[in-house]
Formats: structure tokens, C-alpha cells, sequence
């Protein structure tokens, strides 16, 4: 048994997604998360920054106490070597991982999609962890830059025009390729998730990766035996390295809480 909270990051709200579904399936436990919003998007940047911020962000975590670590951010889950994340003082999910494994799961035909930020697509990671799983899969593989922004500017809106022409153009390939299975390979897409369900047509199932990275690390908690004692009333506080106005705005929105009483803004990283 152990009370420390889990630690939760992403480079923005996204990772929020992951929160929803981890308050969800452990209520007791107390959530910590980080969110890079000062310098967030990761998914367009190089591999060196990205690794930076990721280490940096695991620091601030770490330095907060938590007991284990869920990395909400695929961009992150993606460029993160193992020769790393194994040597953490903590337990350590990816949502790559997670998701990819559920997806090999669940598709009967083998046609896999994966949608992501272009430095998810670069890295090869999705197709890594799939190929063992999986050997018969026919990936498709699409980056979708735009989509980040949108949902950080709050254009969650299920028939909002200027989603909605974005999930046209990035999912055509994707919907052609006879795909059976979508993997949202970024954790921000589940906010908009309503309108790629009504591109992608409703015999196309749609995984998750923050929620997949939840339950890998419900599993994890309970096999270490690092649940904590209560089952309930669990508390959920939210770092953010800039203002956190946006973030209590949409993070409201989306955990269907109001969150400005936990939210500590301004927590720089050198
Ligand atoms: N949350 C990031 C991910 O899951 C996307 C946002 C970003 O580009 O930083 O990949």
C-alpha cells in the first residue's frame, strides 16, 4: 500500500484525458499533474528538446513526491528510450505502449490507423510497438499538426466547421485505407473525438491512448501492491508551467469539475 499521489503529465491539457479516466478507475488515489503549458506543443519539435522537456518534466513530478508516473504525452511516450524510463526511482507508463497493445487487441482485420503529432509519426514508435504484436498489420500512419492548437484554443464543438474541415483532410487517407481500428496516438484528440468518430464512420473503434494508459498503470499499481488505502474522495491538483486560465476553462470543461481551486500556475522548469 502506498498514499504518495501518481504523477501525470503531458505538454498541455491534453494528458487531461488520461486524469478523467484514472480518477475514473481509482477514485481514492490523489493525482498529481504537470502541465507544460508555457511551451507546449511538443509535437513539432526536435527529438533533442523533446527528450529535455520530458526529462524535465519527470524531474518536477519526481521532486513533487509521486509514487509512479503515467506519461500522458504521446509525443514524450514516443521519443522516451527505455534505457531511461527503466532506470526511474518509480514505475513508469507510456501511453505508446499502452495504446498500441490495445489496438493489436482489438482490430479483426489488421488495419490499424494511428493519428499523432508529426513527431509521434517521425519517431517510428506506434510502428515498433505494433509490428511484435501484431506482425500481420497494415499501418496507417497520419500526422495531424493542426489539431493540437485547435483543442488548446477550445474548438471542441462536435460540428464545429473549422474541426470538422480538419478531420476531413487529415482522415480521408486514414477512412480509405479500410482501417477497422483508429489509435488517437495523441492525448489531446480524445477532445475531439465526437467529430473524428463521425469522419471515420461508426464500424471504426476508436482507441484511446490516455485512457489505455490508465488502466496499463491501474494494473501496474495493484500487481506492485501500490494502491493507496482509500477507495474514495481522492485529491486532484494541477501544476501548469503558464497562466492557468485556459487550462481551468477547457480542464473544466472536460473533467466536468471546476478546477481553479487546484490549479498552481507559473511553476517554472529551468
Ligand atoms: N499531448 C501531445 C501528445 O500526446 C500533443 C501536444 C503537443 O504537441 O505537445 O502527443
Amino acid at each position: 500500500m502506498d498514499n504518495r499521489p501518481i504523477g501525470v503529465f503531458d505538454s498541455g491539457l491534453g494528458g487531461l484525458t488520461s486524469v478523467r479516466k484514472l480518477a475514473k478507475l481509482l477514485p481514492g488515489e490523489d493525482i498529481l499533474y504537470f502541465g507544460d503549458t508555457a511551451r507546449t506543443p511538443y509535437g513539432s519539435r526536435s527529438r533533442d528538446t523533446i527528450l529535455r522537456y520530458g526529462m524535465q518534466d519527470i524531474e518536477f513530478l519526481l521532486s513533487k513526491g509521486v509514487k509512479a508516473i503515467l506519461c500522458a504525452c504521446n509525443t514524450v511516450s514516443a521519443t522516451l528510450p527505455a534505457s531511461y524510463t527503466n532506470q526511474l526511482p518509480v514505475p513508469f507508463v507510456g501511453v505508446v505502449e499502452a495504446a498500441a497493445a490495445a489496438a493489436a487487441r482489438t482490430s479483426a482485420n489488421g488495419r490499424i490507423g494511428v493519428i499523432a503529432t508529426a513527431a509521434t509519426v517521425k519517431s517510428g514508435s506506434y510502428q515498433a510497438a505494433i509490428r511484435p504484436l501484431r506482425p500481420d498489420a497494415q499501418l496507417t500512419i497520419q500526422a495531424c499538426p493542426l489539431f493540437v492548437p485547435v483543442i488548446e484554443n477550445g474548438y471542441l464543438d462536435r460540428r464545429d466547421p473549422i474541426t470538422v474541415l480538419l478531420a476531413r483532410e487529415y482522415l480521408a487517407p486514414v477512412r480509405a485505407s479500410g482501417v477497422d481500428t483508429l489509435i488517437l496516438g495523441c492525448t489531446h484528440y480524445p477532445l475531439i473525438a465526437g467529430t473524428i468518430a463521425d469522419e471515420m464512420g461508426p464500424e471504426v473503434t476508436l482507441v484511446d491512448s490516455g485512457a489505455q494508459g490508465a488502466l496499463v498503470l491501474r494494473r501496474l499499481l495493484e500487481a506492485r501492491d501500490l494502491l493507496c488505502a482509500r477507495s474514495k474522495g481522492g485529491n486532484l491538483s494541477f501544476y501548469v508551467s503558464d497562466s492557468g486560465e485556459n487550462f481551468a476553462e477547457i480542464g473544466a470543461l472536460f473533467l466536468g469539475r471546476d478546477l481553479s481551486g487546484g490549479i498552481h500556475p507559473y511553476t517554472l522548469l529551468e
